[in-house]
């Protein structure tokens, strides 16, 4: 694996932005190609199958820039389908090494000692029990309450993040959280930082709010040490933005959340990966 190659990033669209915000501010030196699949996102509330097909075709999308590692910045993908991705990667012999924010997510969970934990994200996400399964597997004596709240990643997308809107929409999912306090919230999705502000005035003060942007980042700072990944270069790292839908669009909506313009904004096609 070339070290001087970027790190392969992607989610449905502009949520993923949090983990690649993480990943610049641990790694500035590391070239980065991110992908939002701005065309076909939400995928909260697509099926199984179609999660998986999705997730292989921005995989393959990743395999053919030849990227050093992939981060899935995308909880519905990482819970969905992450172990076909990678036991099509270990068949076909492509030996780029992938992460996932669930793991990094329960990773943070685990190390933090939380007693009494509730995990929000998308329907598909949470309907797959994919997090109670790892949290079980980690900490089996946590106890986990998991809640879908489907408006979310729209508001997100929008950039509605602080607007009256997100505050009605987590009056409506989290209310049981304000009379029932849990120790912390994971948030388990990547476009939920967006409304951080909002959850943070909502939830008791003394809720933990955990973002597995930050986890997943530290995670992969870590792994690309351990295998020898980080990019010699000291100098700042080159990014580029690839999306299946309006480049103008993302790049306005980007430009907000990360409080700079993004230079290299390109529109991509990425069906028909033939996987
Ligand atoms: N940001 C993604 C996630 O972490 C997907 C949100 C969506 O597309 O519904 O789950």
């Amino acid at each position: 694996m070339i070290q001087s190659s970027a790190i392969g990033i992607f989610d449905s669209g502009l949520g993923g932005l949090t983990v690649f915000a993480a990943v610049k501010e641990r790694m500035p030196n590391e070239n980065i190609i991110y992908l939002g699949d701005t065309a076909r996102v939400p995928y909260g509330d697509k099926s199984p199958e179609t999660v998986l097909r999705f997730g292989y075709e921005n995989a393959q999308f990743m395999i053919e820039k030849n990227v050093k590692l992939i981060i899935i910045a995308c909880n519905t993908v990482s819970s969905l389908a992450i172990c076909g991705i990678r036991q099509y990667f270990t068949e076909n012999n492509i030996k780029i090494p992938i992460i996932g924010v669930l793991e990094a997510g329960v990773e943070a969970v685990v190390q933090q000692n939380i007693a009494n934990l509730a995990v929000i994200g998308t329907r598909a996400t949470i309907n797959s029990n994919a997090y109670r399964c790892e949290l079980r597997k980690k900490a089996n004596s946590i106890s986990v309450r998991t809640i879908a709240c489907p408006l979310f990643a729209l508001i997100a997308e929008e950039g509605l993040g602080n607007h009256k809107i997100a505050n009605l929409a987590i009056d409506i999912y989290l209310q049981e959280l304000r009379t029932n306090p849990p120790d912390a919230l994971l948030l388990g999705c990547t476009h939920y930082p967006l409304l951080i502000d909002a959850l943070q005035k909502y939830l008791p003060e003394n809720v933990k709010i955990i973002d597995s942007a930050h986890a997943v980042a530290n995670l992969a700072e870590k792994y690309m040490s351990e295998h020898n990944l980080n990019n010699p270069i000291t100098e700042n790292g080159k990014e580029a933005f690839y999306v299946t839908d309006s480049p103008e669009i993302f790049a306005a909506q980007a430009e907000k959340f990360l409080g700079r313009a993004l230079q290299n904004v390109q529109k991509t096609v990425i069906d028909n990966a033939g996987l």
